[in-house]
């Protein structure tokens, strides 16, 4: 996702470096180029070796090393750089680029780069919430920066509290969000549904499928990297919650669809990646276990089905996109759904075929709009997100 991004990862003297290893590592799995940039006492902690090996680059730490080619020198670095992140930044770090102070080679290179910067603030608790800190994260904010909030747990001086350094992965979504993708979904309101809904038998079980919400959630952070506002409504998952997006937590296909119509008249663009469970117990017990001695048939009766209430009542200009999950006929039953329902387009996926369906990480889509079928290759379900909403902007 980040091929032919030049991408600055800084490096400061806090105990959280051996993450921004992780993080450089990461980078350069989405093919990132990426130009590791350390303070002397980040150094200290983790040798430029660690980043050479990982990244294929020179690590950098000193302005006036004669030792390079050309393109190293601080300018050059700032010019072609496409983002700047600077995890762990350390309280000095932040103090320094927040007053302009420009006297190593990281604050040097990142005064001269005009690209988007983040900065992920890692330390002790104190030092976090003393008022100068604060001051001056807040004016890194105030000059564009983005501030990767720190998260709460035990810290490496064994103090519990904020200060921990994020996970390496959320460091990436952070480069991902700002450098993946260009930003031609912005102003975009776009409402995505993912996951199972579950349906109560009564206190301890549910009725509930197999969706783990990933195709949902890959939709999610692709249309935020695209610059779009994403509302996502998703159903119990074991997933993150994406950093850029709106989530709204459901449990049952009721609440799903409270939640939908909540957002769906504010929606440009609606994708239903969610799997609804049809039915549902007509009699909940709420105080008593059911017996399961016996006869165990349930009577059911069916949910109120979201995606075509979706298509009844959709507004002018909007885009409604469904996924159907076949095991037979995918294209006949596709094209059903399709007309019935009155979508734009329908996603299809045979849940019977290797690479395709729940659980996963790969998927084969067919995208069948009234007009047109296009048949994709197995890719990531990153890549089949970003397939998806070029063919939505493509057609809406
Ligand atoms: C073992 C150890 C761990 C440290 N961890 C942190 C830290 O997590 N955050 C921080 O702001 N400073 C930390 N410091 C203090 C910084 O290393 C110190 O402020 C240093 O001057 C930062 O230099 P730099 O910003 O140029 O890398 C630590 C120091 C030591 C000795």
């Amino acid at each position: 996702m980040l091929k032919g991004k030049n991408i600055v990862l800084g490096v400061t003297g806090g105990i959280a470096c051996y993450k921004a290893c992780e993080l450089a590592s990461l980078l350069v799995k989405q093919h990132a180029d990426v130009q590791v940039i350390m303070t002397e006492n980040a150094a200290k902690f983790v040798t430029p070796i660690t980043f050479e090996q990982l990244t294929g680059n020179k690590a950098l730490t000193d302005t006036f090393d004669r030792n390079f080619v050309h393109s190293v020198e601080h300018i050059s670095v700032a010019d072609k750089a496409d983002m700047v992140i600077i995890a762990p930044a350390t309280a000095n770090i932040i103090a320094k680029l927040a007053h302009g102070i420009a006297d190593d080679m990281l604050t040097t290179t990142v005064l001269a780069c005009r690209c988007p910067k983040a900065i992920a603030p890692s330390m002790n608790t104190a030092m976090l919430e003393n008022l100068v800190t604060r001051d001056n994260i807040e004016t890194l904010r105030h000059y564009g920066w983005e501030i990767i909030e720190p998260d709460s747990g035990r810290l490496a001086c064994g103090a519990v509290g904020k200060g921990k350094l994020p996970a390496p992965e959320r460091l990436l979504e952070c480069v991902l969000h700002t450098a993946a993708h260009e930003k031609d979904m912005t102003g975009m309101k776009v409402l995505v549904t993912a996951g199972p809904t579950r349906e109560a038998l009564d206190p301890v079980r549910y009725l509930t499928n197999h969706s783990t919400g990933k195709m949902g959630y890959a939709i999610a952070k692709a249309a935020s990297r695209r610059g779009a506002d994403v509302t996502l409504v998703s159903g119990k998952t074991d997933l993150a919650k994406p950093a850029y997006v709106n989530v709204v937590d459901i449990t049952s296909a009721q609440d799903m669809y409270d939640a939908v119509m909540a957002e769906a008249g504010n929606s440009d663009v609606i994708i239903k990646a969610a799997a609804v469970a049809d039915y549902r117990p007509a009699t909940v017990s709420d105080n008593k276990i059911k017996k399961t001695d016996g006869d165990m048939s349930i009577p059911l009766e069916r949910t109120t089905d979201i995606l075509k209430t979706l298509g009844e009542n959709k507004k002018e200009g909007q885009f409604l996109c469904g996924f159907s999950m076949e095991t037979e006929n995918m294209i006949e039953n596709s094209k059903a759904k399709l007309s019935k329902k009155n979508l734009d387009m329908i996603a299809a996926n045979n849940v019977k075929v290797e690479g395709a369906g729940f659980g996963v990480d790969t998927n084969i889509l067919t995208l069948i709009t009234a007009d047109d079928q296009k048949e994709l290759p197995m890719m990531s379900k990153d890549e089949a997100a970003d397939a998806l909403l070029d063919e939505i902007m493509h057609k809406r």
